[in-house]
């Protein structure tokens, strides 16, 4: 398993390749493909839950797929994430709800979205001993301050805002920082200016390592996806296919054959009968 001291051993030398996860079956696949490290996104109010967005997900909804996750893949270090309204009070607030995350679900670091405003809450949770990756650049829980889902850094102020961020979650201790939706070039910049790794979603191969949403990149979800995924499989046509087919051979009787059906000996269903009809 990665520790977080393969980030820094990794730095500049090799990629690392993570996932979004949320449940066992998932995680177990996950871990036999061997990616590096995994990540329970609150992405999951949307993919699992079916939120517009990742602002109603719960401390609880964190926990029950954090702790399924980490049943799942025993041996993959797994980041979880700090949901909306769960750090954004008081740095004593971020603090007990990052123990809680750990304690509650096995999961090696949290993470949780913004720069320099929130670099006091990573200094309290990292001083508590758990690792911490923050999130900048398009950060969802935002979205409705964005105005939308939109690629962030382009302008000047804003790409000096984003290097002032990364450099404050440097200092205060994250050993990683998520640049969601950020252009290439800010991507590199940022990456060599900094110690800690970089994971890019939207920001480049310029990063340190990179994450998908699994359903993004297998396909399963339907309809659009953003600009910077690469769909490695059509999860949805397979599954939708097998469903149908399922349906077909229930209505037609081909399913279940012979082969899928338990048997019992003739005799012994006889006397079973026998024995009703004599109690009548
Ligand atoms: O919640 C999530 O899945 C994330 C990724 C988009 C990085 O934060």
């Amino acid at each position: 398993m990665i520790t977080v001291n393969t980030f820094k051993e990794y730095k500049g030398q090799k990629k690392l390749a993570q996932v979004t996860c949320y449940d066992y079956t998932t995680a177990k696949l996950v871990e036999e493909a061997g990616i590096d490290f995994i990540l329970v996104g609150d992405s999951l109010g949307m993919v699992m839950m079916g939120y517009p967005n990742t602002l109603p997900v719960k401390m609880e909804d964190m926990i029950t797929y954090g702790s399924s996750v980490v049943r799942g893949a025993p041996n993959t270090f797994v980041v979880v994430d700090m949901p909306f309204m769960s750090y954004q009070l008081s740095d004593e607030q971020a603090l007990m709800n990052a123990g809680r995350l750990i304690k509650e679900t096995g999961c090696q670091a949290v993470k949780l979205e913004g720069g320099m405003k929130y670099a006091s809450r990573i200094k309290a949770i990292t001083d508590a001993g758990i690792p911490v990756v923050a999130h900048v650049g398009l950060t969802p829980q935002s979205v409705n301050a964005f105005g939308g889902y939109k690629v962030q850094g382009k302008s000047s102020d804003q790409a000096y805002n984003l290097i002032k961020d990364c450099l404050a979650v440097q200092e205060a201790g994250a050993f990683a920082v998520t640049l969601e939706c950020v252009p290439e070039k800010l991507a590199a910049k940022v990456t060599n200016m900094l110690h800690i790794s970089t994971i890019g979603i939207g920001a480049s191969s310029a990063c340190d390592a990179q994450v998908l949403v699994n359903q993004d990149m297998l396909g399963s979800s339907s309809g659009k996806v953003a600009k910077f995924v690469k769909k490695y499989a059509n999860l949805h046509d397979v599954i939708v296919d097998a469903f149908k087919e399922y349906k077909d051979e229930v209505v037609n009787s081909k399913f279940p054959t012979l082969e899928q059906t338990y048997k019992i000996e003739e005799n012994d269903l006889e006397e079973a009968i026998k024995r009703i009809e004599e109690e009548k």
